[in-house]
């Protein structure tokens, strides 16, 4: 098990479900940090409920809209780490406000690019000094969850290959987790000199807010197959695009 985690949007779905899962782990992290964008809100109170009983939980405000958000929550949990780094980044908050053609504005357009492709490279550059710190100490031979790793939570509406309308005119949706994906083959690139392991990984069509209630697969379901395939990611993973069961899904 990884010893410092950290989630972004853990106050519901698959996020909430990656805190728990975690939590309830038989060897849990030592640092489980659960980033929400309003922890003192009604939006975080689930998290908070189920963080209450759990002391190695740290929920952090976290709003992938302002950067400097980002910065400060980066530094408050690199304050708790001391320099002990951290193994593995989940950047799993995203959004997906639909839309067709005659209903893209540029507003949407921005706004989905900030959520999904912006604020996840930015939460990664501001807490790459943990990452690295992690990959360094570590012991851990090769390329893992354990050492250091940057998890994308992708979709596999972002692949070309697969392109399949029935799974929705989402122009906005679709081009960001695209270029989420790009940005784990750049990290992928980069960071494997440092030992850092970069995938991108599509959960499944999941009963949450976003998957909506026809979807197939429950969260407990997705989260148990994305948690095994994290714990078995090696050096061949680095820069590639997988499911929830470990399957490569082509771009
Ligand atoms: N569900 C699926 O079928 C499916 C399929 C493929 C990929 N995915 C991907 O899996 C990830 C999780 O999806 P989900 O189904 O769990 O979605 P969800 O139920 O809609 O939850 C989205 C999470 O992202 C957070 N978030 C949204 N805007 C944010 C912001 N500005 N700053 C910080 N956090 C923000 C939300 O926080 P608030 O509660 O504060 O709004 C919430 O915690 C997403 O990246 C999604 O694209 C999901």
């Amino acid at each position: 098990m990884q010893r410092a985690v950290l989630v972004t949007g853990a106050s519901r779905g698959l996020g909430l479900e990656l805190i728990r899962q975690l939590g309830r782990a038989e060897r849990p992290p030592r640092y489980l940090f659960a980033a929400c964008r309003d922890p003192e809100g009604a939006r975080g109170r689930d998290l908070k409920n189920f963080a209450k009983c759990f002391s190695n939980i740290k929920i952090v405000k976290m709003d992938l809209d302002d950067f400097d958000s980002i910065q400060e929550s980066a530094e408050e949990i690199q304050k708790v780490l001391k320099n002990n780094g951290l193994n593995l980044l989940i950047n799993n908050a995203g959004i997906n406000l639909g839309g067709g053609l005659n209903e893209i504005t540029p507003e949407i357009m921005m706004k989905t690019y900030t959520i999904n492709v912006i604020g996840p490279m930015m939460v990664t550059k501001a807490l790459l000094p943990a990452l690295l710190q992690a990959a360094q100490l570590s012991d851990e031979p090769g390329f893992s969850s354990k050492k250091a790793a940057v998890i994308n939570m992708s979709s596999i509406m972002a692949s070309m290959e697969l392109f399949n309308i029935q799974h929705g005119k989402t122009y906005a949706y679709r081009i960001s987790k695209a270029a989420l994906n790009m940005v784990t083959k750049c990290l992928a690139n980069e960071l494997k000199p440092h030992g850092i392991l970069c995938a991108s990984v599509h959960p499944g069509w999941v009963r949450t807010d976003m998957g909506g209630e026809k979807a197939p697969l429950t969260k407990e379901e997705s989260v148990q197959g994305i948690l095994k395939v994290l714990s078995r990611l090696s050096e061949q993973d680095n820069g590639l695009f997988l499911d929830w069961r470990g399957q490569l899904l082509p771009w």
